[in-house]
This record gives C-alpha cells, structure tokens and sequence, in this order.
C-alpha cells in the first residue's frame, strides 16, 4: 500500500505522532566526557534504544525509525566500524525475543548487501520472525543514506517500466525503503548537532524537526516527553495558510 505524501495529501494529524524518526548521535562525546573509550558510548546506547522502544509502545507511537549506521559511517576507523557490527549483532541476538513479546515488529532498511552473511541472516531472520506484530513497527536504518535510498527506488522503477523517462512520486513510492510506513511527523536528533546527514531525505520533506543537546546514551522516555511536547506546540500547515486549516478543521 502506497501511504499518503505529506506534499500531496494532507497525513492524518494525531496528538501523538504517529511515526517518530530519530537519529541517535552523541555517542562518542558521551564516552569520551566519562574518560570511557567510544564503544563503551556505543553499548550504551543500545539500553537508550531499550528504554525509548518501551516509552514508544507505553505512548501509542505507531512508527519508530532510528538512525544507526549511515552509509558514510564506513570512514570511521575500522575498530570502530567492526565492534558497531558486532554490537548490532548482539543486540539482535538479545533484544529480538524481547520485543517480539512485546508486539514489535522489527525492519532494518539500507544497503545491506555489505554486512557480513551472518548478519545479513540474522537481519531476514528477526524480521521474518516478527513479520506479524502489530503493537510498534521499529524500523533500524544500517547502512541507509537517503541518496542511496532515492536512487535504489529510482532504478527499481525504472527497471519496472523499461524505457519510461517520465516518473511520478506515485511510481517511486513503493520502492522507497520505508514504504512500509507513513511518513514521519516528528524528527528528533539527539547530541546538539544540526543537521540531517543524509538520513530520510525524500521522506522528511514536512516533518517537524527537533535537535537536543542531550547524548543519545542520556536520551530516556522525559526527553521523549519533552520532544513530543515540543511538537504538539506546532502548527502542520502543509502548504496552507492557519486560517484555511481552521476551516479545514471545522468542516471533518
Ligand atoms: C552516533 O553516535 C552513533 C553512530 C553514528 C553509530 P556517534 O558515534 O556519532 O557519537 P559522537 O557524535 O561522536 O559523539
Ligand atoms: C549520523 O551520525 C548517523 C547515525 C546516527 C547513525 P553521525 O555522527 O555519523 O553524523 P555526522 O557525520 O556527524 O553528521
Ligand atoms: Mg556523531
């Protein structure tokens, strides 16, 4: 199912937002302000993801996406590159059972034809498995960038259509690599820094923004709280002016 565009239809508006999209940043300072090597930041960050998955069910958010390996990611130093892999690997290793128990449903979306065959196995197994949960659709971006995702959609709807040179954002849609959920109505990057690094590019494109300061390892269900409450406070205009939502508001 192709899910409304946000510069095309207008999404459904909810106190709650719907789906939440986070990059978790800060890691690395929050080790390094504690004399800890980054890793240790990295670890913990994994118990923050814990907390902010259960804070999401406990508040009825439907979508959660987070950031955790960018496709420029792979410039770090390769010990740092290969103990995240195995992080991850862990953290699927002890955290799927969990959230199949609690109704999450687990995607992980990004190139990841450069993970190791095991990972790979483990990522379609823990997928598979909680295929049918309904509760929280949790969607892990490795190896993701938004360039990449704009062009891996394009050719796969090119290859559908051979010899088309007109597409529409209906055509390119499904392709998309979080098809399989609505676009997300608030953005959150934890760790002070502005900026989007290539994260959801096309998907972003009226999301409510929110940057912290705070360390993703600090980062707990009240700064949720507070980054919800935060985007409760805006108008979503789309486009329109507040008066024409007034009357969009009065005549539903
Ligand atoms: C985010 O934390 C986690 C990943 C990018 C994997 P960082 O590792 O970027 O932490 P800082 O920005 O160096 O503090
Ligand atoms: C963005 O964080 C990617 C993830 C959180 C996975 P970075 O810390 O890598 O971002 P930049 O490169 O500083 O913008
Ligand atoms: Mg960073």
């Amino acid at each position: 199912m192709t899910r409304p565009s946000s510069t095309q239809d207008i999404p459904e508006a909810s106190l709650v937002p719907t789906h939440v999209a986070i990059i978790m940043d800060g890691n690395g300072r929050w080790a390094t302000t504690r004399y800890l090597p980054r890793v240790a930041g990295h670890a913990k960050g994994v118990e923050a993801v814990r907390g902010i998955v259960k804070a999401c069910v406990a508040r009825g958010v439907a979508y959660l996406t987070l950031f955790a390996f960018s496709s420029e990611n792979w410039r770090r130093p390769p010990e740092e590159v290969s103990l995240l892999m195995r992080l991850f690997s862990t953290a699927l290793e002890r955290e799927v059972s969990r959230m199949h128990a609690n109704g999450v449903r687990l995607r992980i979306v990004g190139d990841l034809s450069r993970f190791d065959p095991v990972l790979q196995q483990q990522i379609a197994d823990a997928e598979v498995r909680t295929a049918d949960n309904e509760r929280l659709t949790l969607t892990i971006c490795a190896n993701y960038g938004g360039r990449w995702d704009m062009l891996q959609a394009m050719n796969k709807a090119a290859a559908t259509r051979p010899g088309s040179t007109e597409f529409t954002e209906q055509d390119l849609a499904p392709h998309l690599a979080m098809a399989h959920a609505p676009e997300p109505d608030l953005f959150i990057r934890t760790g002070g820094e502005q900026r989007i690094s290539n994260f959801l590019l096309w998907q972003l494109a009226y999301t409510e923004l929110y940057f912290t300061d705070t360390y993703w390892p600090d980062f707990n269900a009240a700064s949720l709280d507070q980054a919800i409450l935060s985007y409760q406070q805006r108008e979503r205009r789309f486009g329109r002016t507040s008066a024409q939502l007034i009357e969009v508001r009065k005549a539903s």
